[in-house]
């Protein structure tokens, strides 16, 4: 325990890690909430042919979204860090673009989505190699985890948009 009382984390990763790492973790998490949130744009504006079969893919890609924001904050947190919270952060630290409620067509809708994926995975890929410099295979694991799944997916994007 520390002056303060407080139970210090100690998981062998020393602080300067933890706070780098939670600090990177945090603007991903802004970003997948971003994410999140277009999807379920695009989910419900999305207007064409084969429009039950994307507005369910969608559907899909937000339910691995949602648990995948859950295993970030919590990782924040098992890191000794607060996750952020507030609308306002996330859209502040996210790169990822919102976009309007408008019409979208399929092909519209898929780019998008595809595009976002690749500026996850970009982000994805620089964080793996901090947290692997410093060691911290809990937080590698869980980020080559949604790495392979971001990547599958943009190959079936692909496939569907050629
Ligand atoms: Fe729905």
């Amino acid at each position: 325990m520390n002056k303060a009382g407080k139970i210090e984390v100690n998981i062998y990763l020393d602080e300067k890690a933890r706070e780098t790492i939670s600090r990177e973790l945090n603007l991903y998490l802004s970003n997948l909430q971003v994410f999140y949130a277009k999807l379920h744009n695009l989910h419900w504006n999305v207007e064409g042919r084969n429009f039950f079969k994307v507005h369910e893919k969608l559907e899909e890609y937000y339910d691995y979204v949602s648990d995948h924001i859950d295993e970030i904050a919590e990782r924040i947190l098992t890191l000794g860090y607060r996750p952020l919270v507030k609308l306002s952060d996330y859209a502040q630290n996210a790169t990822l673009k919102e976009i309007d409620s408008k019409r979208y067509d399929v092909e519209e809708s898929l780019n998008i989505v595809l595009k976002d994926f690749s500026e996850l995975i970009g982000q994805l890929r620089n964080i793996i190699k901090l947290v692997q410099e410093y060691g911290d295979e809990g937080t590698a694991d869980i980020l080559i985890g949604s790495l392979k799944e971001f990547e599958k997916d943009s190959w079936m994007l692909r496939a569907t948009l050629s």
